[in-house]
């Protein structure tokens, strides 16, 4: 079997890549270990697939090599998806601004993408491994369950480490330590909390509340990052959009700040009411700014429901830190089973911006977050996976 590209991984970037190269001319061959195509589109953005992000720019990513996203992003940009999308017929909502969801299941991206590869004539193989690739001539020779394959071009579009279950691999990482590229550590991002048992109790019986906070990393008293979204109590600790962004800052041992209360000045706020309400008690005020459950465990947390008028300055204090500095050392995140990406990844120091391609073995190439290149929450992964998916399909 001879192709002029074979495509690993018949993901976001894998796909993209795959019908750009076909409606190029190229005979292409798509190969994936997994039994369906596309798994993590159709489990993406809770089933409505947060498929873009309008305002992606590259300080939306996190890199060793900050500047390796641009030529990519720029050329092939969101609306150039939102076409694609919208051509198809596919319904879409701005849920968050510039985040674009399907208004219907996920399953209409994919079906986008796999309709496109067929018009493209590309070809795809799941349920097929790849067992070794070497350099032959000008090109590379698979080894795989199908047999020997051999191609101009080998694109590695296997994705990152997180969920497993999904068909995730460290495929990518071990083929570019083999040929010598730099793989920068990888750990699961974009990932909910896990809370010390002391914490874990007193916020169990909070499972299910929401709230708007803002959240910065605090390490050696310096702010890693600072992100001001919901934050979303669970059994097992803190979730919610705040919390998954700044888990990409966030490395064990560092504590959270949480401020409760974001734009408001809480001591101010609170000597204010003591003026004007001094008769009203520390829950009823709460109760005015936060969801009445977290009002009143905060109330237990404290010691007491005082009225207002009772309240020192001292004890109005104690109160603004707790609501606008509220510290708190996670005991780690869910890891690896819930992470929606990985940080880090195979170091782009090594590789073409414009093509993708490994600079001392032109024939292989990298796309996707296999690669050490991670957006942040709200569809600029995907933007990710389909700009660097065109950008090495053009050129194969
Ligand atoms: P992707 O992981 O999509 O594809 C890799 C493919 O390679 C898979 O099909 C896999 O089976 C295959 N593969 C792996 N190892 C292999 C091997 N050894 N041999 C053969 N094939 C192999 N992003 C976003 O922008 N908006 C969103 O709404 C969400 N939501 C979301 C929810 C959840 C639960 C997760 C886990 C992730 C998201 N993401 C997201 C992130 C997004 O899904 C992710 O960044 C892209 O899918 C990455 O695309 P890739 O094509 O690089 O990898």
């Amino acid at each position: 079997m001879t192709y002029d590209a074979v495509i690993i991984g018949a993901g976001a970037a894998g796909l993209m890549c795959a019908l750009t190269a076909g409606y190029a001319g190229r005979r292409v061959l798509v190969i994936d270990h997994a039994n369906k195509a596309g798994k993590k589109i159709l489990m993406s953005g809770g089933g409505r697939c947060n498929f873009t992000n309008l305002a992606t720019t590259p300080a939306n990513f996190f890199s060793g090599n900050p500047a390796f996203c641009i030529s990519a992003l720029k050329r092939y940009r969101p609306e150039h998806f939102v076409e694609l999308v919208e051509r198809h017929g596919v319904d879409h909502v701005e849920k968050a601004p510039g985040q674009l969801f399907c208004a219907g299941s996920a399953k209409a991206i994919l079906d986008v993408l796999l309709t496109e590869c067929h018009w493209a004539g590309v070809e795809i193989r799941l349920k097929t491994s790849v067992e070794g690739i070497e350099r032959v001539g000008e090109g590379l020779r698979l080894t795989t369950s199908l047999g020997r394959i051999d191609s101009g071009a080998v694109v590695i579009a296997t994705g990152g480490l997180s969920i497993p279950t999904m068909g995730a691999s460290g495929f990518g990482y071990d083929i570019a330590r083999r040929f010598g590229l730099a793989v920068t550590p990888t750990r699961p991002a974009l990932v909910p909390f896990t809370l010390p048992p002391e914490w874990k109790a007193r916020t169990a019986e909070l499972a299910g509340v929401a709230c708007e906070a803002a959240v910065q990393v605090v390490s050696s008293g310096k702010c890693l990052g600072h992100y001001q979204e919901p934050i979303l109590f669970t059994h097992r600790g803190l979730s919610g959009p705040a919390m998954l962004q700044i888990s990409s800052v966030w490395q064990p041992g560092d504590s959270l700040s949480i401020d409760l209360l974001p734009g408001i000045d809480a001591f101010a706020a609170l000597a204010s009411a003591r003026r004007e309400t001094p008769r009203r008690r520390i829950s009823t005020w709460l109760g005015e700014h936060l969801p009445k459950r977290l009002a009143q465990a905060l109330v237990e947390w404290h010691g007491g429901d005082e009225r207002l008028a009772e309240c020192s300055n001292e004890a109005l204090a104690a109160w603004s830190e707790q609501l606008g500095d509220w510290r708190l050392k996670p005991a780690g995140t869910e890891g690896w089973r819930t992470a929606e990406v990985t940080l880090g990844g195979v170091d782009t120091r090594a590789i073409s911006s414009k093509s993708f391609a490994v600079n001392d073995v032109p024939p292989l190439r990298f796309i996707g977050e296999v690669l050490d290149v991670t957006g942040e929450l709200g569809g600029h992964n995907f933007q990710w996976a389909w700009a660097s998916g065109v950008a090495c399909g053009q050129t194969l």
